[in-house]
């Protein structure tokens, strides 16, 4: 599994410093995320595969080039909603599919209540949601995704638990990892430390 950490990226680790900070409120937190996801879209699409194309300037015929692959987000419910604005402002060709997964809280097994994505075959995915803990979401999102057979499989965090990168390295060696962060540890009740909290909880307000 290939994963890249933005450790050095100056802007984001201060954002990412705002967002965890318990003052910071719902609609603050929810730019913030927002501005995060910006970041991270801009970064990650500098690597996208291109194919050559035609484009008539107002002057003369020159070559262009054109993303070479269909992209296809995917937030993870409900906090990976909180990345989508981001990425989606900057690739709004791309097609958004949903996946609902919701962590039980005794067991910390993923509870799966929604599923709805285009065609996947052949497409680059980018699968989007903010906390990555146990990777018991992001595993089972994957186990979903792909037996489609998708061109490339990228997975974006913000925050990562060094137990949860292990888990999806061993699991899915084919898929890339993104994360703002890599943080200590997971508490006892599954909590990324030092971490930001719930994610879903500090976005929506619940
Ligand atoms: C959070 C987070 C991830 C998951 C990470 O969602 O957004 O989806 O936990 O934990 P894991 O790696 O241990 O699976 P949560 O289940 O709290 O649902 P929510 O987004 O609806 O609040
Ligand atoms: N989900 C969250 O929102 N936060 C964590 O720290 C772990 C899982």
């Amino acid at each position: 599994m290939k994963i890249k950490s933005y450790e050095k990226h100056a802007l984001l680790q201060a954002k990412i410093t705002a967002l965890r900070s318990k003052d910071t409120p719902p609609p603050i937190f929810a730019r913030i995320l927002h501005e995060i996801s910006l970041i991270l879209c801009a970064d990650i699409s500098a690597s996208l595969a291109l194919q050559s194309c035609k484009v008539e300037t107002p002057l003369q015929t020159t070559q262009g080039f054109k993303l070479r692959h269909r992209l296809v987000l995917i937030p993870i419910l409900r906090a990976g909603l909180g990345m989508l604005s981001g990425f989606h402002a900057l690739l709004p060709e791309a097609a958004v599919g949903h996946i609902g997964v919701e962590r039980d809280h005794d067991t910390l097994q993923p509870r799966f209540y929604y599923y709805k994505v285009p065609p996947l075959a052949g497409s680059e995915i980018w699968l989007l949601d903010p906390m990555l803990a146990t990777g018991g979401s992001l595993e089972f999102a994957l186990q979903k995704i792909l037996p489609q057979k998708p061109e490339r499989v990228r997975a974006v965090s913000v925050i990562a638990a060094p137990e949860g990168i292990r888990r999806i390295r061993k699991k899915f060696p084919q898929v890339f990892l993104h994360v703002g962060v890599i943080d200590k540890k997971l508490n006892d009740h599954g909590y990324i430390l030092p971490g930001l909290g719930d994610a879903g909880d500090r976005c929506f307000g619940t």
